[in-house]
C-alpha cells in the first residue's frame, strides 16, 4: 500500500485510485452542489463512473510516472474525502494542471488549500515542474479563492470550447486560468 501513496500532508494522504474507488467517486459525483461547475449540477451515473470516469483517471498511471489523479484520504478517519489531480495541462503539456473535487462535508476547512500547497511544492522541488496552472469556471469563486490562496495568479478569462451547460447562459460559462511559475514561487517562498 505504501507505494501507492503519492503525498502526505498534515490531515490527508493522497494515494492512487483503484477500481475499488468506484463507489467513492459515485458518492462524490452524486451531489449537485459538488457538480455545479463540473456538469451544471447533474450527477454522474454509476455506469458512467465505472465505464468512463474511473478508467480515464486510472489511465494516467500507465501514461505518466509522476502525474495523475489521487484520492484524498483523511488521516484521522480513513475516509475518502475526494480527489486532487496534478497532470500535464492538455493545452500545453509543459504546464502542470492542479485540480480538486471534495465532498461537501469537507469544504471550507482548508483541505483543498493544504493539499494544493503540498502538490505545488512537490511539483517544483521533486517532479521537475516549471509552471503550475489551474482553470475553473469564472463563477466558481470558491475554487478561485483556493487558487489565489496557494499563490496562483490570474492569467485570463476565456470562452470554454464547448456548449454551455443545459439551461445556462453562455456568459455564465466563461472559464478562468491561473498560473504560477517556479521562479515566482521561489521568489515568494524566500520573502
Ligand atoms: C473548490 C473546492 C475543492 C474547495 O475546497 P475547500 O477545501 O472548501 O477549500 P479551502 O477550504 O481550502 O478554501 C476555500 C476558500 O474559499 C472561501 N469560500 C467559501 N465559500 C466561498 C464562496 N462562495 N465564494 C468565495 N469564496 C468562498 C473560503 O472561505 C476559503 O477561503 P478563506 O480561507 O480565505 O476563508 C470545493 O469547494 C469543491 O470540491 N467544490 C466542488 C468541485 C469544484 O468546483 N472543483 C473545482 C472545479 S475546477
Amino acid at each position: 500500500m505504501l507505494q501507492d501513496v503519492y503525498l502526505e500532508t498534515e490531515h490527508m494522504i493522497l494515494r492512487r485510485l483503484t477500481m475499488a474507488d468506484a463507489e467513492n467517486l459515485f458518492d462524490l459525483d452524486s451531489d449537485p452542489e459538488v457538480m455545479r461547475y463540473v456538469t451544471g449540477g447533474p450527477p454522474h451515473s454509476r455506469e458512467f463512473i465505472t465505464e468512463k470516469v474511473l478508467p480515464h483517471y486510472l489511465s494516467y498511471y500507465d501514461r505518466f510516472d509522476k502525474f495523475g489523479f489521487w484520492a484524498a484520504i483523511g488521516k484521522a478517519t480513513g475516509d475518502f474525502m475526494g480527489w486532487f489531480h496534478f497532470r500535464p495541462f492538455k493545452e500545453n503539456p509543459e504546464e502542470t494542471e492542479l485540480g480538486y473535487r471534495l465532498k461537501k462535508a469537507y469544504w471550507t476547512r482548508g483541505f483543498a488549500t493544504e493539499a494544493s500547497i503540498a502538490l505545488i511544492e512537490k511539483g517544483f522541488c521533486e517532479l521537475g515542474v516549471t509552471k503550475v496552472v489551474a482553470t475553473t469556471m469564472a463563477l466558481n469563486t470558491r475554487s478561485r479563492r483556493v487558487m489565489e490562496k496557494v499563490g496562483l495568479q490570474f492569467e485570463k478569462k476565456y470562452v470554454y470550447p464547448g456548449d454551455p451547460f443545459p439551461g445556462w447562459r453562455a456568459e455564465d460559462c466563461l472559464e478562468v486560468k491561473y498560473g504560477l511559475t517556479k521562479e515566482q514561487w521561489e521568489s515568494t517562498a524566500s520573502q
